[in-house]
């Protein structure tokens, strides 16, 4: 089911393999310090184009909890782009040194492209702005763990819909479950791009838009994302919708669930008080631990199998 798969878009992934991981996950949980031998033949190749804190430290960490090597960049400037070599080459080479490779790429399809290329395994990291499968099951990871289940919750996206690939991938992974409804807060120019939605709709799933704050009250989830400057064509209308949005401790007193769960992929700017941080909302900082045991079993399922 798993063994030897790319893992480019979690549109490809059933409910069936995600649950599978899950349960792998459960289990790196609980063992994480005991498999030192599950991956000690591997060697893990970590090709960031593009920078990254948690997805690249978490990957490097669950392949040296399962005891693999890990070698790789963590910017273009690092490596030959810089004198002038292709993407393409760039991938044949570590395809040839490594057993599998975890790719971030700013651009849409460079981990398609790379899987197109090499022979090992090609896991995206995020690419573009529609696609990170692997934060997308860490976010169905951490909800399954909190509230025990995915079906019948309601789930609210907060910010930057447009751009923020965090959005799209767990819509997206979203629609092997049965949520009881997705609702989309956003300032006017950062909405849910057409495409997407589009998936989501044919996949079965309920979206609803709103522009005030007010409708996080039907929450369970409640996923805050920043805006994603990086992604603008152009800074003008970032500048436009810059700070028009921020999440505090006073605005979920008011309005959330006793029950809810504040997540976020982090990183954050502005769009998220650190006066959160202490409250019974805040769920992200768990949620980047599970980082961990989440990519430990994906490395585990693609590399070895069940
Ligand atoms: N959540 C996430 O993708 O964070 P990084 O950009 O730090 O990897």
């Amino acid at each position: 089911m798993w063994k030897g798969r790319d893992v480019i878009s979690i549109l490809d992934f059933s409910r069936n393999d995600l649950e599978a991981l899950f349960e792998k996950a459960d289990y790196m949980r609980k063992n994480q310090y005991r498999l030192k031998n599950e991956l000690s033949d591997m060697i893990i190749g970590l090709a960031f184009f593009e920078p990254s804190t948690r997805t690249r430290m978490s990957f490097e960490t669950a392949a040296k909890r399962l005891g693999a090597d890990t070698v790789g960049f963590v910017s273009e400037e690092a490596t030959s782009i810089a004198k002038g070599e292709s993407f393409s080459d760039t991938i044949r080479m570590l395809d040839s040194y490594v057993d599998l490779i975890v790719v971030r790429h700013k651009y849409e399809g460079a981990a398609l492209l790379a899987s197109n290329i090499a022979e090992k395994p090609i896991i995206n990291a995020g690419d573009g702005k529609s696609h990170h499968p692997t934060q997308a099951m860490l976010d169905l990871y951490t909800t399954k763990t909190l509230f025990n289940t995915i079906d019948g919750l309601t789930f609210a996206f907060i910010g930057d819909l447009k751009y923020s690939r965090t959005v799209s991938s767990l819509i997206f992974g979203l629609s092997a479950f049965n949520p009881k409804e997705i609702i989309l807060i956003s300032p006017p120019s950062l909405r849910l791009r057409e495409e997407i939605r589009l998936v989501a709709e044919e996949r079965g799933l309920r979206l609803r838009e709103e522009e005030s704050m007010e409708a996080i009250s039907d929450a369970d989830v409640i996923y805050v994302t920043r805006i994603q400057k990086e992604r603008f064509p152009d800074l003008q209308e970032y500048e436009r919708v810059r700070g028009s949005y921020r999440i505090n401790k006073e605005l979920l007193n008011k309005y959330a669930k006793d029950g809810a769960k504040v997540l976020h992929a982090l990183p954050r700017i502005d769009e998220l008080s650190r006066d959160v941080d202490e409250t019974k909302f805040q769920a992200y900082f768990m949620q980047a631990r599970l980082g961990i045991p989440i990519r430990m079993a994906l490395l585990s399922l693609v590399l070895k199998g069940e």
